[in-house]
Order: structure tokens, then C-alpha cells, then sequence
């Protein structure tokens, strides 16, 4: 590993169109404020960079919807989540936007200089064409039956569905969604990266971390995943990716035959934190090119693992493209967080808002950040339930954590006035529980550094633990009786424990942590004997189940959850009149006979109120003739008359289906007369 002078340590930018939940918080920012706390504690130079991601199609659709700006929709959602981040703790240097000036410059000039260079292609194809709106329709404004599952509101870029990336054209029966029309293929010329291009040196560097030769990491350090997703691309052989999009919010393409079209959201998104930062270091008398162009500076990217590729492998070519720029020297992509038994999803809103929670338990933010933590998705899928964050914070953070810092400040307070005594000769078992806390430092420090925050907090906690033990083997409350003096020894060691634990427990619990040094009334690693700490407050308090209960409830109430999963999404929407043109009405079957020359269907005469017709109906399998004739059914009038195996069918009965594909008639609730409209 090289020596690294500085650091810089970016999280995904967050979508602008909807607030955190606790999946991006687990999955991202919070290890990545972690880490970024360990390095700064340890006196690293490190610059923590971060900020709204406001472009892409999903934006502008959401500002139609709302009847609304996009500009509003970032405005509002770049504040909300701003402030969520600053109540959590999450310590960025600068949280930025990519719908600043800046930003437009920085990534405008950064396609200009590979467009000089030709480090892209320009390419023709066919695109979907709205011919009522008159304009191109990115992938997002497309819609229609997904390819692979069949399953309808499939989007063109993918379906939310069944997971698959797709384009637009692969579409069944697509549909505009700014006019629910058909659309039409028309020509348009966009700008491509050619990644295929770049495979053979991806390749090495992904594999052995060298590039020309030049051993940049060290792969073994990268999680698994991540270089398995990369590789797995890699090896499926990489495709010329369209940079541009003919989309009128974004940055402008800025050459010629540009006009109409804006860079590619994933394009300027990871730009984004080469503008945060410039303007970091313009606030803050830094040269910002340390921290992109020097090879002792580590750049490490904190995402999901939906964002593998773009920052193991699209963002690397463009700066590697760019010439100057460093590669980073580790991506520590987290797997997801599920909830309460299933995934977590902001359209049905089965999820756990940030901003809700700090509203909810206000204060306390690090109790979320140990829980979160504890069950950090760092190689595969986790889960978040009320029921283990409530188990967590009552058996770990208060009954343990908090419990020990309170027994010592207090029995400190008791027996000395709050003045840490002078400790005695050490005798074996004192010296044990100082070399144990020593060793598990070393190894939460080693932890921390090889991205496993999980370990180095339950090695964390673990000194907590010890400490406990220590007092509850020694009952110093016992012993002041009879050996004062050894007392002395036994405090001392817990004051320095606890003295310890307010460093350990930094990263992970920062504001805790503040109010532990304030108690001890010392910011050093040294305590020394003599020393005035502060009156005893507890750390924390129990979650009781009044409040779990309550957060159970609230998601579940918002939950428009699916009682039959299987049940298909609902088609596109329709208007009133749309609905005026079906007519649909009563009717009674007066014959049936099995079709002739059909096992599946059935020869059905029908009064329908107005007239005797003769319907054909894929019914034969679920009923027999004979016990149908004088049934009440629903019958659709207006259908085209069609014929089925030879004879011809005037209109359909309607037929409700279940998940095995059973079929019943849908009949009224009491006899009406035929030729009643059904509405
Ligand atoms: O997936 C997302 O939420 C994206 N907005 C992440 C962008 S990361 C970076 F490239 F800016
Ligand atoms: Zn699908």
C-alpha cells in the first residue's frame, strides 16, 4: 500500500427527488462517516465529500407529475436531506449540488476535454419520439409490459419489476408517458463512451490493481462483491454507453450539434464530487487538485451496491481519460437493507424516513448509528427491525455502555468526590484488563481501516463489556469496607476504561462520545490521577415498547401493502370517457352447449335485455354446460363482434381469475333485469 499523504473520501450523491431512508444511511453515508471520523481522529488529512445529485429524468417526471419546476422538487428534497445528514451526524466537509454553476462548468469542461481529445464516438439510432409533445423521450418516460416477466409499468431503462435493465425499444406495447400515446422511432445522434475500449487495462487494474505496471492497491483489500460485479462486466464484454440524453434539465451538451440535449445524469453525478471539491477547498484556502491529481492521495468511493459499475468502472475510464486524474484505491460497496421482512421500497413507502426518525427520537441519533451499524449490509443483505434496534439499544447501549460509565462516574463521585484516585500496585487482574484493552484497540483500529465497522464496534463494545466484568468481579461497593486502598486501584482502572471507550466509541457515536469527555471533563487519552471529572448523566435510556409499537403501527398505516402479491400492477390509467365508451351490462344465459371443434370453449346464447346473441366463452374447463343455463352474468356489449373456431361471437362475459387461474363469473348481488348497466 503506498504511503498516503491525504485523503479523499466521497459518499454517493442522493437522488434529489425523495428524502433518506435508513437503507442509504446503512449502506453509505453512515460507514462512510465513520471511517471518515477514524482517519480524522488519527490526524489524517481528509476531505469528506458529499451533495445532491439533482439531475435525470426521474426529476423532471416527478416535477410533471406535481405539476411543479424540477428546480423545485431539488430545492426542497437538497434541504430536507441536508438537514437530515446534519442532525444524524454525518460530518461532511461540503454537501454540495450538482445544480450549481460550478458543478455546470466542471463537468461542461470535463466533456469538452475528451470530446477534444475523441474520447468519445457520436452515434445515430432510433429513438422513441413523442410526436404530441414533439420531442425525444428519455428511457424513464417510457413505459410499458417488460420483456422478461410480462409484468405492465415497466420502465425503459428497467423494470422495477423483475430488476432487469432494459432499453425503451425493448418495450411491449410502450407508451409516452407525457401522452399516454404510442410513441414513434425518429433518429437522433448522442455522444458514447466506448468502454469496449478499455477493457484490457480495466481488467488488470481490477484484477491485480496495477495499472501500466504501477501497483495502485492492493485488490485483496476490495470486498468481494465489488470486484465480482465489476469482472462479471468485464468479462460479458463492455458496450459503447450513451453519454447524452435529449432531455432539457441537466448540463447542456456543450458542442456543436449539442443543442436540446444534456449530459447523461450518471455522467455528471460522479463529476459532482470533483465540483464539491473545488468549492470546499475555494472556502477553505486548499489547492483541490491535491486532491484529485496526486498519486499519495487515496480516493475512496462510498455507495451501494446498486452503483458498482459507474464508480468500479465507468468513472475510472473518464478519468483515466482525463489524464491527470488519480483512480481510487478502494470502492467499499455495501449490499441492502431490508425492513421488517421486505425490501425496502419508497413507492410503496415501506421504509423508515431519516428525517422522521430524528423527529421521532429526538436525540438520539447514535442510538440508530449502533444499531445500524450492527447490522451494517457489508457482505451480504441485512435487516432492520423495531423490534432488534429496541433489543439492541436496551441490552447493549444501556444495560451495557451505559451502565458501565454510570457505576464508575458515580462510585468515582461517592467515594472521591469526583477526583480520580491514585491507583496502587496493579495486581495480575488489572494488568490483564489493561493489555486487553490496549490489544482490542489495536484491532478496532485494524478493523477500521480494512472497512469492517462492524467488528470494530462489537470490539468496541466489547471493552464495555470488560469493564463491566472487571467491576462486577471485584464489587469495589463491597470492598470499601474492608481494603480502601485497593479501591483506589479498581476506580482508577475503570475511570481509564471509560476514558478509553470515549475514543473507541468516536466514530461510531460521536455526539455520546462528546457528552462521555465532558463528563470525564478530558478531551486527552491520558486520565490522570487527581483529575475533577463532572457530575454523572446518563448515556442513554430505555426504549420502551409504548414507542416501538407506535413506529411498528406508522408503517404499516403508510403501507399500502399487497394482500395478494401475485396479483398483476394495474394498468395504465384511463380517463372517464375513456371508461364511457366500455358498456357493460346484466345478462342471462338461456343455453350452452360444448363448442364442436374446442375443448376450451363453450357455445353460449345470451338475453342481454336488448337482444338474443350468441357469445363463444373460454369457460368450458371451469363449468359444465348444464349448470349454467339461467345464471346472471356480466356481459361486455360493444366488443367487435369476432369469430372464435368458426362461429361468430358477439361480445364477452366477464370472468374474474385467481392466482391458480381459476375462473368464476362476476355476477350481481341479486337478480336484476338483463340490460341493466353495469357502472
Ligand atoms: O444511486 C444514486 O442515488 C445516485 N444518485 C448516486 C450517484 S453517485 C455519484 F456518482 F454521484
Ligand atoms: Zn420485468
Amino acid at each position: 500500500m503506498k504511503e498516503a499523504k491525504r485523503y479523499t473520501i466521497t459518499a454517493a450523491l442522493p437522488y434529489a427527488n425523495g428524502p433518506l431512508h435508513l437503507g442509504h444511511i446503512a449502506g453509505c453515508y453512515l460507514p462512510a462517516d465513520i471511517y471518515v471520523r477514524y482517519l480524522k481522529g488519527k490526524g489524517e488529512d481528509v476531505a469528506f465529500i458529499c451533495g445532491s445529485d439533482e439531475h435525470g429524468a426521474a426529476i423532471t417526471l416527478r416535477a410533471k407529475k406535481e405539476n411543479t419546476t424540477p428546480q423545485h422538487i431539488v430545492d426542497t428534497n437538497h434541504e430536507i436531506i441536508k438537514n437530515a445528514f446534519h442532525d444524524f451526524g454525518i460530518q461532511f466537509d461540503i454537501y454540495h449540488r450538482t445544480s450549481s454553476k460550478l458543478h455546470h462548468e466542471t463537468a461542461s469542461q470535463f466533456f469538452k476535454d475528451l470530446n477534444d481529445k475523441g474520447s468519445f464516438i457520436q452515434e445515430t439510432s432510433e429513438q422513441f419520439y413523442d410526436q404530441e409533445h414533439e420531442q425525444f423521450l428519455a428511457d424513464r418516460y417510457v413505459t410499458g409490459t417488460c420483456p422478461k416477466c410480462s409484468s405492465e409499468g415497466a420502465y425503459g431503462d428497467q423494470c422495477e419489476k423483475c430488476g432487469s435493465s432494459l432499453n425503451a425499444t425493448d418495450l411491449i406495447n410502450p407508451k409516452s408517458t407525457l401522452s399516454g400515446k404510442t410513441p414513434v422511432l425518429k433518429e437522433t445522434s448522442h455522444w458514447y463512451l466506448p468502454m469496449n475500449k478499455h477493457e484490457e487495462w480495466l481488467k488488470e487494474w481490477i484484477e491485480t490493481g496495477k495499472l501500466n505496471g504501477v501497483q495502485q492497491h492492493d485488490p485483496n483489500e476490495w470486498r468481494k462483491q465489488v470486484i465480482g460485479q465489476c469482472k462479471s462486466w468485464i468479462d460479458n464484454g463492455l458496450q459503447p454507453r450513451s453519454i447524452t440524453r435529449d432531455l432539457d434539465w441537466g448540463v447542456q451538451v456543450p458542442v456543436e450539434g449539442g443543442e436540446g440535449k444534456v449530459l447523461y445524469v450518471w455522467f455528471d453525478a460522479p463529476i459532482g464530487y470533483i465540483s464539491a471539491t473545488k468549492q470546499w477547498a475555494a472556502d477553505n484556502n486548499k489547492n483541490w487538485e491535491d486532491y484529485w491529481k496526486n498519486d499519495k492521495t487515496e480516493l475512496i468511493h462510498f455507495i451501494g451496491k446498486d452503483n458498482i459499475v459507474f464508480h468500479g468502472i465507468i468513472f475510472p475510464i473518464i478519468l483515466k481519460e482525463q489524464g491527470d486524474y488519480i483512480l481510487p484505491t478502494n470502492v467499499p460497496a455495501n449490499e441492502f437493507l431490508n425492513l421488517e421482512g421486505d425490501k425496502i421500497s419508497t413507492s410503496r413507502n415501506w421504509a423508515v424516513w431519516l428525517h422522521e426518525y430524528l423527529e421521532d427520537f429526538s436525540g438520539r441519533q447514535d442510538e440508530l448509528r449502533y444499531v445500524l451499524t450492527s447490522i451494517a449490509p457489508e457482505t451480504k443483505d441485512s435487516e432492520f427491525t423495531w423490534k432488534d434496534y429496541q433489543a439492541r439499544v436496551n441490552n447493549e447501549l444501556v444495560a451495557i455502555l451505559g451502565n458501565f460509565i454510570n457505576r464508575s462516574v458515580v462510585l468515582t463521585h461517592k467515594y472521591y468526590n469526583g477526583i480520580v484516585p491514585e491507583p496502587g500496585q496493579l495486581n495480575e487482574v488489572d494488568q490483564t484488563a489493561l493489555t486487553i484493552i490496549e490489544t482490542t484497540k489495536s484491532k478496532i483500529d485494524k478493523s477500521l481501516s480494512e472497512f469492517k465497522f462492524r467488528d470494530a464496534q462489537v470490539q468496541a463494545m466489547d471493552i464495555a463489556r470488560l469493564g463491566n466484568k472487571y467491576l462486577a468481579d471485584l464489587e469495589p461497593w463491597k470492598l470499601i469496607k474492608t481494603d480502601e486502598e485497593r479501591v483506589k486501584t479498581i476506580m482508577n482502572i475503570a475511570l481509564q476504561i471509560s476514558n478509553a471507550l470515549s475514543f473507541v466509541f468516536d466514530p461510531f457515536l460521536p455526539k455520546t462520545c462528546n457528552k462521555l469527555r465532558s463528563i470525564l471533563n478530558n478531551n486527552s487519552l491520558e486520565l490522570k490521577a487527581g483529575h475533577q471529572i463532572n457530575a454523572a448523566e446518563l448515556l442513554f435510556q430505555k426504549i420502551e415498547d409504548e414507542a416501538i409499537d407506535a413506529q411498528i403501527e406508522k408503517l404499516k398505516a403508510t403501507t399500502v401493502k399487497q394482500s395478494n402479491p401475485k396479483a398483476k400492477p394495474m394498468k395504465d390509467e384511463i380517463t372517464f370517457d375513456d371508461f364511457t365508451k366500455i358498456d357493460i351490462r346484466t345478462a342471462t344465459i338461456l343455453t350452452a352447449e360444448k363448442h364442436p371443434d374446442a375443448d376450451k370453449l363453450l357455445k353460449l346464447t345470451v338475453d342481454t335485455g336488448i337482444d338474443v346473441r350468441t357469445v363463444v366463452s373460454g369457460i368450458a374447463e371451469h363449468y359444465n354446460p348444464e349448470d349454467i343455463i339461467g345464471k346472471q352474468v356480466s356481459i361486455l356489449m360493444n366488443l367487435a363482434p369476432r369469430k372464435i373456431r368458426g362461429i361468430e361471437s358477439k361480445g364477452m362475459i366477464l370472468m374474474a381469475e385467481n392466482n391458480e387461474g381459476e375462473l368464476s363469473f362476476v355476477s350481481p348481488e341479486k337478480a336484476m333485469a338483463n340490460g341493466g348497466e353495469i357502472r
